[in-house]
């Protein structure tokens, strides 16, 4: 039977441009709330028995955006389709292990929660650590937007002298590999966080940034702390321009401002968090996967 679309309403663009993509229709389905806020999904279509493409993405309301999930997934595997969610930025990714004594392993609880709602397979973009994949007892496949952001900045961005900067630990293996498709030189900057404030400091000696661009590379810029931090360490030692690429530029509050006025010269995300810095299209990605599937 024919695989289907449905997107969820933090993601109509990226389901509309899949099932372009894939040639596949888009089932029509309405949302709408109550009064006091809770989420109202509508079906006007039967899905009895196909697979389908579930794709809603869980930025902020983030808790908002998983019960709509939760409700689109639960009711399509009642009715008997098999559900292959696509998240394009999974969230509580982060909380993938305890770092402090008595938190709760949020990932794990996410995992549990999606497959009881009726998920049977993910697909989503840049988790944030690789290890957090053994959370899932369904199969799950993260995809990697680094050539896609590679290949925005090399037709955008007029750098000279570019050196390609992780702003942590977790960054390198990512941005290693964005050096090595844009063809520049690669460094690490040190960070710690404070686990009770999230307050963040950067560090690196020996650093020879002056007069060359930066570029930093990481998977999220939520309050842009990380970013911003290495931003001014950056431009105290003498960096020229700075931009900052991410997969999911979920840019909370301010944050946007901040890392202006720390001087970073360009926020470049991916349209797994739609904004006016989702410059980079995630579409073809993620469909070249789902083929991989369906082929
Ligand atoms: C942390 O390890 C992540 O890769 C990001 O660097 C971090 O989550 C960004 O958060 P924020 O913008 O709040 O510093």
């Amino acid at each position: 039977m024919e695989s289907v679309i449905v997107g969820g309403p933090a993601s109509t663009d990226l389901a509309l441009s899949l099932s372009r993509l894939l040639k596949l229709p888009l089932l029509s389905v309405k949302y709408t709330e109550f009064p006091d806020g809770e989420s109202k999904v509508t079906f006007s279509e039967k899905v009895d028995g196909s697979t389908v493409i579930l794709v809603q993405s869980t930025y902020p309301p983030i808790d908002k955006h998983l019960m709509e999930l939760f409700f689109l997934a639960h009711h399509m595997s009642q009715e008997g389709a098999k559900v292959h969610a696509v998240i394009p930025y999974l969230a509580y990714a982060r909380q993938d292990k305890q770092f402090l004594p008595g938190e709760v392993v949020s990932l794990a609880v996410l995992s549990h929660l999606l497959r009881s709602a009726g998920v049977s397979r993910i697909t989503t973009v840049d988790i944030h650590s690789a290890e957090s994949l053994r959370l899932f007892s369904i199969p799950i496949y993260s995809a990697s937007a680094i050539p896609s952001l590679v290949q925005y900045a090399k037709k955008n961005l007029s750098v000279t002298k570019p050196i390609i900067i992780a702003p942590d630990f977790g960054a390198s293996k990512r941005t290693e590999a964005f050096a090595t498709l844009y063809g520049g030189e690669y460094a690490r900057l040190s960070k710690e966080r404070d686990r009770v404030t999230g307050d963040v400091k950067v560090r690196q000696e020996d650093l020879d940034v002056k007069e060359r661009d930066v570029l930093i590379v990481d998977d999220i810029i939520s309050t842009g702390g990380t970013v911003r931090a290495a931003a001014e360490l950056l431009r105290k030692a003498g960096a020229h321009k700075v931009f900052a690429l991410c997969t999911h530029a979920l840019l909370v509050g301010d944050a946007q401002e901040r890392l202006v006025s720390a001087g970073v010269n360009e926020i470049i995300g991916t349209n797994t968090v739609p904004s006016k810095v989702s410059k980079v299209d995630v579409s073809e990605v993620i469909a070249s996967h789902l083929r991989t599937l369906t082929e």
